[in-house]
């Protein structure tokens, strides 16, 4: 199958795709979120993006079968809009004022910090606080991730004396560098950041705010603080202005934190009608699910393996990683998406998913993922089932260089990510008395969320059986939460009502918990 290449205008993005993907999809991988209202059924015309020749077309029913160069108009984008209206389905319209309490210390720009402090990778942007417009966005691995790759490893270790200040430390110089890298590319100076709004899980929360994490770590899971805090600059290490004050955003609960707090108000969840689920894939799951009525939140500890580890090929979604495998019916085989084009040497969240899809398909696995006898397979295909260190596997690429496969335990490693967040998501619609076919809308978050392809999601029972036009992209939606909050007092009071009102429910106290978990585990 043929492969083009995209480019995005005016960011400058470029990515390569197999022919037949829509522009939606080419978008979605380059980090790019559209208004998809109608769920990309061609009806809403929300999605409009222009070719080179200025002529305007759906992203979401554009077949690539060329080389183009797609310039994206500012009313198009999701979180572009959102960000400056304060929500685009919302009635609520929030003024920029923060930065006036700074009027007194500066006549020039009142910049601004949103970051997102992820298990794995920190975001940072820089905002112009009187123009609410985005200066500059930069991003890096988590550097605690050396004293372990999920929350609960990061709690053990901060559990010694002096190892709490290390973690703080970390995450400190890591943002620093951040900053550092953001003004460079701007020409801002540190000192006139005035203001930084920060996200993160509870454990992250507490590390950057040199909190206790010890009840955090065992049940029944209490955070120490679960308010949002105003804190001066000068009590943190931060190279900002030291008149500049962070604000924290307020957590859920130990395992539901500030982030799902801020991706929940930017999803406007609060102020939906139809039953809403919000899914947040990172290292951990976070759920939300209800309406304006009642809203209902979890964690599922769905462990790295979206974000490829412990699986044997797996990897970040980085240059060199299969992102994504197709097989149309009348193929011969498989056809793979690598990042940055070239060859692959590993295999990421989105590719394992549809990798297991396809196997599915395929029959190459059954519903309890494991790999049978299939039959009436294409030539091809057949060529890549073998057997690896005594497992069976499928070959996905196999060059001079390098062989990328999927394992019987890859599979079982993804069976149990899977289930982790099915389980939790029928634990909450369990509470909200609900069945699949009551949840009108899915909104996908965080970064694997943005990648993965909805209809591999739904093949392998990752996500509740609803139509996929239900199931929307939302960005890096906690990060886009901290700039609507770093920008306005009132989203502010809204983020701490939001974080009482959301009500937490802990699967483990759920009888069935087990029972519907090993449940989900089948595909
Ligand atoms: S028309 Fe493309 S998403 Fe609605």
């Amino acid at each position: 199958m043929a492969h083009f290449n995209i480019t995005f205008k005016p960011d400058g993005t470029q990515i390569s795709i197999h022919a037949g993907a829509t522009i939606l999809e080419a978008a979605s991988r380059a980090g790019i979120i559209l208004n998809t209202v109608c769920g990309g059924r061609g009806v809403c015309g929300k999605c409009k993006v222009k070719l080179a020749d200025d002529t305007e077309i759906l992203a979401c029913q554009h077949k690539i079968n060329a080389d183009l160069t797609v310039t994206i108009p500012q009313t198009s984008r999701f979180y572009e809009q959102k960000i400056l209206t304060a929500g685009i389905e919302t009635k609520q319209k929030a003024e920029l004022d923060i930065y006036k309490k700074y009027s007194n210390l500066t006549a020039g720009p009142v910049l601004g910090l949103a970051i997102d402090i992820g298990t794995t990778t920190v975001v940072a942007k820089l905002i112009d606080l009187k123009t609410g417009s985005q200066l500059a966005t930069e991003a890096d691995s988590n550097p605690q991730s050396i004293h372990g790759d999920d929350v609960i490893s990061r709690i053990n270790y901060a559990k010694s004396r002096q190892k709490p200040a290390e973690l703080n430390k970390l995450i400190t110089d890591c943002i620093n560098n951040l900053i550092n890298k953001l003004c460079e590319k701007t020409a801002a100076r540190t000192e006139q950041i005035y203001e930084a709004a920060v996200v993160g899980n509870t454990t992250m929360n507490h590390l950057f705010l040199h909190l206790p994490v010890e009840s955090l770590g065992k049940a029944p899971y209490k955070a120490y603080k679960l308010d949002a805090q105003d804190l001066p600059a000068a009590k943190f290490s931060l190279k900002i202005n030291p008149e500049a004050n962070i604000h924290t955003v307020a957590n859920i609960a130990g395992f539901v934190g500030a982030d799902t707090t801020a991706a929940a108000l930017a999803a406007d969840i609060e102020n939906q009608d139809e039953i809403t689920m919000l899914i947040d894939i990172g290292t951990n799951g976070e759920i939300v699910l209800g309406n304006k009525n009642k809203l209902l939140a979890a964690s599922c500890a769905a462990g790295p393996a979206f974000e490829g580890a412990r699986i044997e090929k797996g990897s970040r979604a980085a240059a060199g990683a299969i992102e994504a495998v197709v097989f149309a019916g009348d193929d011969i085989d498989i056809d793979i998406d690598v990042i940055d084009g070239g060859t692959s040497h590993s295999i990421c969240g989105s590719g394992l998913l549809d990798a297991a899809a396809v196997m599915l398909d395929l029959g190459i696995i059954d519903s309890t993922g494991r790999f049978t006898k299939a039959e009436n397979l294409p030539a091809a295909i057949e060529k890549r089932i073998t057997e690896i260190k005594g497992q069976p596997a499928f070959i996905l690429a196999d060059t001079d260089q390098t062989q990328v496969y999927i394992t019987q335990s890859d599979i079982r490693q993804l069976q149990l990510a899977k289930a982790a967040i099915r389980a939790g998501a029928k634990i909450l619609q369990k509470n909200l008395g609900i069945d699949d076919s009551a949840i009108e809308q899915i909104f996908l978050a965080g970064a694997f969320g943005n990648f993965l392809r909805k209809e591999s999601a739904l093949r392998i029972g990752l996500l509740p059986q609803i139509g996929v036009e239900r199931i929307k992209f939302i960005g890096n939606a906690a990060a886009n939460g901290a700039e609507l909050i770093l920008l306005r007092n009132q989203l502010r009071e809204k983020a701490k009502s939001l974080a009482k009102k959301i009500e937490y429910i802990e699967l483990a106290n759920d009888k069935d918990f087990q029972a519907i978990f090993t449940n989900s585990m089948n595909f």
